[in-house]
This record gives structure tokens, sequence and C-alpha cells, in this order.
């Protein structure tokens, strides 16, 4: 059993901007109150309760099928669980992009009733002006820059972006200088991190030289100032089906599978519960 043992000191959004260049960031998501304990006692930095919980906890095939409603009732269970690290919380698709006014209340939500201190939103130059009328309000805004899941359908898929430049193939979208422009805009518009994700060690390195916040990098190499992973992917949760720059620290999908087979083994061969002699009479509760 895990028991806390020291009282450390809450990690708040100044803390994060502080860390540039001088301290590596670490994050990594969650979305119940037993893993947002377990990852707070082990201290990591941020706890993102990502909208990645549409994959990994509802089971769908990509992440935009998960409500506002649903993202602030796995916020209110995780910072439940949490004494020091900073939980942010995801803003779901089409919660932001249909209007300042919208997200505003999303982000609002997030943090009135889901308890979060802090909200994301994927975009770059396309939701400058949002993610400004949201931190004028004083909502700490993380970005989310190159492989944004909520681009899926445009991507074709969870795709590495920046890999080409427009000056060689005319192509904007998803180009190395797209993507730069997105995080520069976010970093003008007053975001207090970047996450970049999916994108190639050299563009995440200029980026991170560029802006004036922390960039936690996931699947971008090690020019960030910090990382985070999706914690079902490395705690080795997910059987097979992790992306390639996933290090799984543990296999706990086998040692799940694997308490279960005892139990179930113990159960039907009635090793379990044991057949030890019952106490009949209860300690007496001194009450003098
Ligand atoms: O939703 C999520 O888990 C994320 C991380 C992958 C950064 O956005």
């Amino acid at each position: 059993m895990i028991i806390r043992t020291s009282t450390t000191k809450p990690v708040r959004v100044p803390d994060i901007l502080a860390t540039k260049q001088n301290k590596r960031i670490t994050a990594l998501t969650a979305y119940d109150f037993t893993t947002a304990r377990l990852l707070d006692v082990a201290g990591v930095d941020i706890i993102l309760v990502g909208d990645s919980l549409a994959t990994v906890v509802q089971g769908h095939e990509t992440t935009l099928p998960v409500t506002l409603d649903e993202m602030i009732y796995h916020c209110k269970c995780v910072t439940r669980g949490v004494q020091r690290a900073l939980v942010v919380g995801d803003m779901p698709f089409l919660s932001y992009q249909t209007s300042i006014e919208k997200a505003i209340e999303s982000a609002g939500r997030l943090l009135k009733e889901g308890g979060v201190s802090a909200v994301k939103l994927e975009g770059g130059e396309n939701v400058a002006d949002i993610v400004r009328k949201i931190v004028s309000f004083d909502i700490p805004v993380m970005g989310h820059v190159g492989l944004t899941p909520q681009s899926y359908h445009r991507m074709g898929g969870h795709k590495i972006q920046a890999k080409h430049s427009v000056a060689k193939t005319g192509i904007r979208t998803g180009s190395r200088e797209q993507v730069l422009n997105d995080a520069c805009a976010l970093d003008a518009a007053g975001v207090f991190a970047i996450v970049l994700e999916g994108i190639p060690h050299d563009i995440a390195r200029e980026i991170t030289l560029r802006v004036s916040v922390p960039t936690i990098g996931i699947g971008a190499g090690p020019h960030c100032d910090g990382q985070i992973l999706v914690s079902t992917d490395m705690l080795g949760l997910n059987g097979q089906a992790v992306p390639s720059f996933v290090k799984q620290f543990a296999a706990l999908d086998t040692e799940i599978v694997s308490a279960v087979e005892r139990f179930c083994n113990e159960v039907r061969t009635g090793q379990f519960p044991e057949q030890r002699s019952t106490k009949t009479t209860i300690d007496p509760i001194d009450i003098n």
C-alpha cells in the first residue's frame, strides 16, 4: 500500500513557466481518482485529463466523441486524487472552436466544476484569438500543435506533421513553417506551455528555442522542455497498440491478467477465501 509521506508544495502555473530551460517538466495523463493519486505520489509535475479518454477509457477510435460534460466528470475524479501536481483539463472537440463565448464558458466550466487549474486546447494561428480571450479572463491555457488528434480526418489518421516545408512543396497545411507559426502564435497569445506532438526532432528544437514558454513533447524528441505520455501507454496497459515513440516503463496488462487468473483459479479451487479458524468474538473497544 502506498501512503503519502510528504506534503510538497503544489505545482502552480508560474512554477511551470519558470522551468523554461532550467528544469525538465514531467507530465502524464490520468482520467480517474486512483491513477491520479498514484501519479501524484510519484511526483509527476503535470497531470493532464486528456481528451484521449475518448480512446483509452471510452473505447472510441478517435478523440472526437468525448463531450465537455464527460471531461468535467473525469476532471472532478482526478482533482480529488491530487495534492501536488498541476491538473490540466483538455477542451474537447467543438467545445471552443465555434465562438469565443463558448470557448470561455467551456474553459470556465473545466475550472469551476472540474476543479482543474488550467485548460489545454489544440490548434495554432487558427485559435490564437480564442486563446487570448480565455487567458484575459485569468484561465491559464496550454497549447497543442503538430499532430493534433482532433484533426484526425484532415490528417488522414494520427500522422506525423511538419515533415515537409512550404518552400519545397507549396503546401502550407501541416508544414514545418505552419507548425512553427502556430507555436509562435500561441506564445504571443499568452499560453503558459505548448505540447508539441508528433513532429520531427529538429523542428521541435527550433520551436523550443523560439518560444518563451516551456514546450512539452510527445513523439517530438529530446529537445523539448518536458515530456508527456499517455499513462495507459507508458504503464503497458494497452497491449501492443502503442505508438513507436512510447517507452513502456511497466507491463501492467500482464500483471493484471495474471492476478485475475490467480484469483479465478483460487476461487474455483477453494483456496480463497482461506478456511482459517474464524473469530467468533469481536475485540472489545475501550470506550472509557
Ligand atoms: O489527450 C491527450 O492525452 C493529449 C496528450 C497526448 C498530449 O492531448
